[in-house]
């Protein structure tokens, strides 16, 4: 397998400087040979002792530095340390109005930077029901495929987040998330074979300790990106081994 198994905390809306601490020091020896990634709101990432982990936020500007209130800039993340930005996260799609088109552009200026965008897609329960999971995904990969080189999309990761999975405590049996994930890298290997080999593209949704292991090991899951369960330490360091 060419493709380095990989696994994302989404800490959301959540955590304080005392749970930044309590990561440090258990994560600080985990061996696991998977690339780990902590992406907590941007306030707290000064506090991680990054060296068994990397750090990302949450969300990022498409702009550069400039007259935008509230934003932060790609520039800004890197200067904090971070490797890594979630873009359209199914909550920001949905509560912030983002576009597949908009995701591309923040996608796009993570690239231009260095920092790897890890970008959601994946269809709510309707869309399921209905039998359209396919062309609902493919319209959100449409758009990072107009605005992205084969060269820029070979620095992204993808995650499938079906929304009805999403903290639901609902998640997507092994075989959904394969079916979804093998359409997804058959989609890329039309654009291009070498970029679709090594795309890691990762499941998201309900993801806990008991689940992980049988989930990591379809063959186009190539790990997790992770919300409620990257809030417990434990339970974290277990789902990070699960993906070795
Ligand atoms: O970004 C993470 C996903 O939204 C999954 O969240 O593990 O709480 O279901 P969850």
């Amino acid at each position: 397998n060419l493709r380095k198994p990989f696994v994302a905390g989404n800490w959301k809306m959540n955590g304080n400087l005392a749970l930044v601490a309590e990561f440090n020091q258990k994560l600080a020896n985990v061996k696991a040979d998977s690339e780990i990634v902590i992406c907590a709101p941007s306030l707290l990432l000064h506090a991680f002792e990054t060296h068994s982990f990397a750090i990302g936020a949450q969300n990022v500007s498409h702009l550069n530095n400039g007259a935008h209130t509230g934003e932060l800039s790609v520039e800004m993340l890197k200067e904090a340390g971070c490797g890594y930005a979630i873009v359209g996260h199914s909550e920001r799609r949905e509560d912030q109005g983002e576009s597949s088109e908009l995701v591309a552009l923040k996608a796009k200026q993570c690239v231009s930077s260095g920092v790897v965008p890890i970008i959601c897609v994946g269809e709510p329960l309707e869309v399921r029901e209905a039998g359209d999971v396919e062309s609902f995904v493919g319209e959100q990969l449409d758009a990072l495929v107009s605005a992205m080189s084969v060269d820029e999309l070979s620095k992204t990761v993808i995650a499938y987040e079906p929304i009805w999975a999403i903290g639901t405590g609902k998640t997507a049996s092994p075989e959904q998330a394969q079916e979804v994930h093998e359409f997804i890298r058959g989609y890329f290997n039309k654009v291009d074979a070498q970029l679709a080999q090594g795309l890691r593209i990762l499941y998201g949704g309900s993801v806990k300790p008991d689940n992980a292991e049988t989930l990591f090991a379809q063959k186009d899951v190539d790990g997790g990106l992770i919300g409620g369960a990257s809030l417990k330490a434990e339970d974290f360091i277990s789902i990070c081994q699960a993906a070795n």
